[in-house]
């Protein structure tokens, strides 16, 4: 495991304390949510009854493979705690998500949990949202017309860049397409001085489905180190 990796673990194993017997658990994306599914899966071969609610296809697929029971959100009303990754976290416990491009289903299963336990290496923790760019989840549809009115967005609420690209991958450079059959856009922000502004500028874009600015959904920040982790809670 490389360094980063290592951190990531730390921050997952951590995390396992928060999971009690009983629970519905929301399982993150991304490769620290990953090693959390894969510890939650030990747990549960140890005897620990929980119910997972997957953020993606990928973590459907993982909570299967290591064994983790699995509930249909359409079946629950709510959901104890969710465990998930971050590209970015601030002192405020406000987040960038959706680099693994599952932002949507993640933002729904975090709105629905009691707590949210945000999982990442250290490097994660950053002064100032924006360095990492952020994902918005828009439709197919006229997403070239929607690009440029999220630029005036981050214009408008005083971001220090505007550039905003389709997310593509593969040889063929192909638009990447989510579980929920949309496209995402990676927005250039560099710095967000008002991530609330932006928040409500990008809601009154008409095709737009999500963003990946996540405010007021985190509780406790479990920050991954070579050794161990940090518990920072709000
Ligand atoms: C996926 C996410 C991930 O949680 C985020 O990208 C962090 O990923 P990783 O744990 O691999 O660093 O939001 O949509």
């Amino acid at each position: 495991m490389t360094d980063a990796d290592i951190a990531k673990y730390n921050a997952a194993q951590a995390a396992l304390e928060y999971v009690k017997d009983g629970m519905v658990v929301g399982l993150g994306t991304g490769s620290t949510a990953a090693h959390f599914v894969r510890l939650l899966g030990e747990r549960v071969r140890q005897g620990l009854r929980v119910k997972g609610v997957p953020t993606s296809e990928a973590t459907r697929n993982l909570a299967e493979q290591v064994g983790v029971p699995l509930v249909d959100i359409s079946q629950i009303n709510a959901i104890d705690i969710d465990v998930d990754g971050a590209d970015e976290i601030d002192a405020a416990f406000r987040l960038i998500k959706g680099g693994g491009g599952a932002l949507l289903r993640e933002k729904i299963v975090a709105a629905a949990s009691a707590r949210m336990i945000v999982i990442a290496d250290e490097s994660k923790w950053v002064e100032t949202l924006g360095a990492f760019p952020l994902p918005i989840e828009v439709t197919r549809f006229g997403f070239a017309l929607t690009r440029e009115r999220v630029r005036s967005a981050l214009r408008q609420t005083g971001c220090a860049g505007d550039e905003v690209n389709l997310r593509v991958s593969g040889k063929a450079n192909e638009p990447v397409i989510t579980d929920g059959g949309n496209y995402i856009l990676d927005a250039h922000a560099g710095r967000i001085p008002d991530a609330e502004a932006l928040d409500a500028a990008l809601k009154q874009v008409a095709g737009v489905v999500e963003h990946g600015l996540f405010i007021g959904l985190a509780h406790v920040v479990v920050l991954g180190k070579a050794k161990g982790a940090e518990v920072r809670s709000r």
